[in-house]
């Protein structure tokens, strides 16, 4: 029990303070000074920022009202139109081919598709950048959100080419499953070339092992050990009591490792921003989000001390989280959603159109 308590809080301060310092284990000046001057410098509160860019705000706040907040550059949706009939599997791995040409290809795609958000230079601050209340990711510093890979380090090919695939959740950022697999491949490709030190410190990008959900996944049983783990583990601090986002350190996070303002996720909203599956869930508590307040706790489930934490207690807290979500139209309740993962993706499938504010 202390032990938790202590490991706990330790964890979520080295978060809260000092999102991208933390990444991996190695000590890492450059990344560390940039990382202070991105997040610590000075400690903008989401409130101030707010009124500090009151103008483009009162923009997006007038576009949100009308309900058309999404970003779609025309061009986008009339190539993924044209694209329809492309192949839609994804395959594990990337196709062979001499590596400049693939990033001459992906640089193409890339300055078509994703530069208006992106930058050219890779930097987050495309022109439509301004307009968006989350803001696209500045690639340059080498820290992603959305991995399968130890809190630290950098994503692997395949998460990259899963957040191109699948867009992100509630935010701007598009799914493009109806590009050719090629073309998102070399999109991979790209993207790497834009943090220098890739290559040198890719080999620490091993993905943690996701076991199979088992089948007390979602039973009421599991979900009330979640809700003791979720109390256990104080995830209400930042996520609120009923996983509204509203807990009391919600308002005070520090911006992100990007200077953006940051904001814990609301459960009962349904799916993720990185997808709408249990592992999901999972994979996100374990490997934390780089470059948020959003810490990882594979310390504590990977070692479990079998009295406040004991084997399995990783999916009994995915229950719960899963419990939150309102029910989709027609009340399936998650146990019976899981047997059906089709019809628990296209529940949750939440409308892109409603970016949140940070
Ligand atoms: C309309 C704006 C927009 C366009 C166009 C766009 N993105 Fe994004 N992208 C975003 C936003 C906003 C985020 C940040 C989501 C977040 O932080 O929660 C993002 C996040 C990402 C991430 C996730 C990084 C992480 O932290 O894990 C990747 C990878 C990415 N974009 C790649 C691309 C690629 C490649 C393209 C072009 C095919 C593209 N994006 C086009 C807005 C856009
Ligand atoms: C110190 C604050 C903090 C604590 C404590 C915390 N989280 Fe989070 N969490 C966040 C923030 C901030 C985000 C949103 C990051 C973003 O969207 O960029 C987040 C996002 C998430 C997401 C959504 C990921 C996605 O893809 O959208 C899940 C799931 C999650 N947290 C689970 C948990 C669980 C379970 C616990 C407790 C074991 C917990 N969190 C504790 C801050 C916190």
């Amino acid at each position: 029990m202390t032990k938790i308590s202590e490991q706990i809080p330790r964890q979520t301060e080295r978060n809260a303070t000092s999102p991208l310092s933390q990444r991996g284990e190695r000590p890492r000046p450059e990344r560390a000074t940039a990382a202070r001057e991105a997040c610590c410098g000075s400690v903008v509160r989401p409130r101030e920022r707010l009124v500090a860019s009151r103008g483009a705000r009162a923009l997006v706040a007038e576009r949100h009202r009308r309900g058309r907040e999404r970003f779609a550059p025309a061009v986008l949706a009339a190539a993924l139109l044209a694209l329809a009939a492309a192949p839609r599997e994804a395959r594990a791995t990337p196709p062979a081919a001499p590596l400049a040409d693939t990033i001459a290809r992906g640089k193409a795609v890339y300055e078509m598709y994703c530069a208006g958000c992106h930058g050219v230079n890779g930097d987050g601050k495309g022109p439509a950048s301004a307009m968006l209340l989350v803001k696209p990711r500045d690639f340059t510093s080498g820290v992603y959100k959305f991995r399968s890979t130890p809190n630290g380090a950098l994503p692997t090919d395949a998460d990259l080419f899963r957040t191109i695939t699948n867009g992100v959740n509630r935010t701007s950022m598009p799914e493009s499953s109806l590009l050719p697999e090629r073309e998102r491949w070399a999109l991979v490709a790209y993207l790497k070339t834009f943090y220098p030190r890739w290559a040198e410190e890719e080999s620490a990008a091993i993905p943690i092992h996701v076991p199979r959900p088992p089948a007390t996944l979602g039973s009421p049983e599991s979900v009330a050990r979640g809700r003791e783990l979720y109390e256990l583990l104080d995830c209400g601090r930042c996520h609120g009591d009923a996983g509204r986002g509203d807990g009391p350190s919600a308002a005070t996070l520090a911006s992100d490792g990007w200077g953006n303002p940051q904001k814990p996720f609301d459960f009962t909203k349904g799916a993720l921003k990185s997808g709408a599956a249990p592992e999901d869930v999972y994979r996100t508590f374990m490997t934390g989000l780089n470059g948020t307040a959003m810490p990882s706790y594979a310390d504590v489930f990977d070692n479990p001390n079998g009295e406040s934490i004991r084997p399995g207690d990783a999916w009994n807290l995915v229950s719960y989280i899963m419990s939150l979500r309102a029910a989709p139209r027609g009340g399936a309740t998650l146990a019976a959603r899981a047997d059906a993962p089709d019809q628990l993706a296209a529940a949750d499938a939440a409308p892109r159109d409603h970016q949140e504010a940070p």
